[in-house]
């Protein structure tokens, strides 16, 4: 990770975001999406505060955002979380960074629970999120359909022992 710093994710690094986006999303186990979004709907869906960028040298080698997950009080303090590095950066701790960075920003703002769903056959972001202090809470059988199969999904949350 020499050289490689985490800063918030801005619209200038927007082309790149959505690339890794959707190198991560034709690899077909990171998402039911089959399409990156447009930046407008990107950026309006995620938290500002709690979205950031790997940088090495000005290139994006990864990104991580959040977005709520209710309107109601209270899971004020619930977000939903996504992570994509580029597949020429991975194995160097890139989404470690990246999910660090948002548990601190997170905490900060006194959001207690990150929660995310992971298809079980990706094995790299079970791996990650394990490290990274999630728990897994079960799996959702045959959920939602990907490419025309049905595909199920693990729950995963990581409840912040410092907000109370
Ligand atoms: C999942 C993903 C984000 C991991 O990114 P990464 O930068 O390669 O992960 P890191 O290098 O930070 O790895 C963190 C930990 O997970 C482990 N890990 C990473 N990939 C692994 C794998 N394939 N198998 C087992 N463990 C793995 C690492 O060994 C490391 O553990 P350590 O801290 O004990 O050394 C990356 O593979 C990716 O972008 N995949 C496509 C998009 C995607 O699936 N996103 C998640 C959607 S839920």
């Amino acid at each position: 990770m020499t050289g490689v710093r985490i800063e918030e994710l801005l619209p200038e690094h927007a082309e790149q975001v959505l690339g890794i986006y959707q190198a991560g999303i034709d690899e077909g186990n990171a998402t039911f999406e089959t399409q990156a979004p447009e930046w407008a709907a990107f950026d309006k869906a995620k938290l500002p505060g709690h979205r950031f960028v790997a940088l090495d040298d000005g290139a994006v080698l990864g990104w991580v955002a959040a977005s709520a997950v209710s309107d109601r009080c209270a899971y004020a303090g619930v977000v939903e979380h996504s992570v994509y590095v580029h597949p020429a950066a991975r194995g160097r701790g890139v989404a470690r960074a990246l999910l660090d960075a948002l548990i601190t920003s997170t905490e900060a703002a006194g959001i207690w629970t990150i929660q995310s769903g992971i298809f079980p056959e990706n094995a790299a972001s079970l791996a990650v999120h394990a490290r990274a202090g999630f728990r897994v809470l079960g799996t959702r059988e045959r959920i939602g359909r990907h490419h025309g199969v049905w595909r199920d999904v693990v729950l995963l949350e990581r409840r912040s022992p410092i907000v109370s």
